[in-house]
């Protein structure tokens, strides 16, 4: 096995906390050892051991892999006029929802695989090195289960999110619909899903429902999370925390009480600042979060209808300038925030005997993330030590 020392490196964000060197770990003037696809030991320049290849990245900054917690990738068609029409003034509505559902329908394996496989790319070329996706847009057995089937191909966070909207045709019998979720949909997507969703919200699924589709995936061995508090305050952050979720996300109506409940629990506030960019919402405030104790992610929510970016850098500039994150809290909140999402420990830090998944800045310091917004800074990603994007400006 050879091992690969990458050295001169300007600033590297470890997110160590046993370095003692701030919230992101960081040295300067550093250096680490990547050897099957692991770190292997990272320090300063000086003091790096001897390694079968070395390569300077002098000038640029490393941090650790974007993790993005939350993304809807497989679905067909895109939303555009949608959009459009909302920056004319109208407002966003889970009703879209069916939109994507129809085109997803009707599109082939490999148009929906091709779907995923570009987007990841496209993710890849922001910096994220992991990433969840979840299902969605088919909501029925057969639409669902392919949907959960393709994405496992390209993660192992796969969400089962059969209970995204009530589809057209159970509109007058949401119960069927519920119970359809609750049985055979969810008996036909659990072996390809790790994680279980729901839209708990005005135009979804409300407490009771959501309560009654998270006990039944906890039941078949699936882990809870859910859409929270998007549209509305509704009691979903209370389901939350009461079902333990891995992360309660989106957030954008938020109260005092609810954030002191996330703080005391193991949830982790997941914000999606493409969500409030793209439906043009008040955006929640993060240092309400923090000043509680809450754990803190921040993700993309790539998906054709209220937020369509892969871009994790743009994220984070709109979580500094407008959800009033530190530049510090914003690059830990997309890189460890969104590993405890995931309830990985793996990933989100560059010490020894984690995955070598890392992005190089073409950049002295991270700040340039949110302080050149809209500049592709991303120069190449690296995971399990292999680079999977390079860019060739
Ligand atoms: O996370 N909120 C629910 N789901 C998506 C939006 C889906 C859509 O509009 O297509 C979200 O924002
Ligand atoms: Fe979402």
């Amino acid at each position: 096995m050879s091992s690969t020392l990458y050295t001169d490196i300007a600033t590297l964000v470890t997110n160590d906390s046993s370095l003692d060197r701030g919230l992101l770990g960081e040295l300067s003037d550093a250096a680490f050892i990547e050897e099957g696809g692991y770190i292997s030991w990272v320090g300063e320049r000086e003091a790096a051991p001897h390694a079968d290849n070395s390569v300077s990245l002098a000038g640029k900054t490393v941090l650790p892999g974007f993790v993005d917690s939350h993304a809807h990738l497989v679905f067909a068609g895109d939303r555009a006029k949608e959009f459009s029409a909302r920056m004319s003034g109208e407002s966003y509505s889970a009703g879209g929802i069916m939109t994507t559902v129809n085109a997803t329908r009707t599109a082939t394996d490999e148009e929906l695989d091709e779907g995923i496989a570009t987007r990841a790319m496209e993710m890849y070329r922001s910096g994220i090195t992991t990433f969840e996706t979840k299902s969605g847009y088919g909501l029925n057995v057969a639409d669902e289960l392919r949907s959960v089937k393709l994405a496992v191909q390209h993660t192992e966070d796969v969400t089962f999110l059969g209970a995204h909207v009530i589809p057209e045709e159970y509109k007058a019998r949401p119960d069927d619909y519920v119970a359809l979720v609750i049985g055979e949909m969810l008996e036909a997507c659990a072996p390809y899903s790790k994680w279980i969703d729901v839209f708990c919200d005005k135009g979804a699924f409300d407490y009771d429902q959501a309560k009654a589709i998270l006990n039944a995936g906890i039941d078949a061995g699936l882990l809870p999370r859910i859409h929270a508090n998007q549209l509305s305050s509704s009691r979903a952050v209370e389901l939350a925390v009461e079902l333990d979720c891995a992360s309660a996300d989106h957030l954008t109506h938020l109260t005092d009480k609810e954030s002191d409940l996330l703080a005391k629990s193991n949830t982790v506030a997941t914000l999606l600042p493409g969500a409030e960019f793209s439906t043009r919402s008040e955006y929640p405030d993060a240092r309400r979060l923090f000043a509680a104790g809450a754990t803190v992610a921040i993700a993309t929510d790539c998906n054709p209808g209220s937020s369509y970016t892969t871009s994790m850098p743009f994220c984070i500039a709109v979580a500094v300038r407008d959800m009033h994150f530190t530049i510090e809290q914003a690059i830990y909140s997309a890189t460890m925030g969104g590993a405890q999402a995931l309830q990985r420990d793996d990933v989100g830090l560059l010490s020894v005997g984690k995955a070598a998944d890392f992005v190089v800045l073409d950049a002295p310091s991270y700040s340039h993330l949110a302080y050149r917004p809209g500049v592709d800074l991303i120069s190449e990603t690296f995971i399990a030590g292999t680079s999977i994007y390079r860019s060739n400006k």
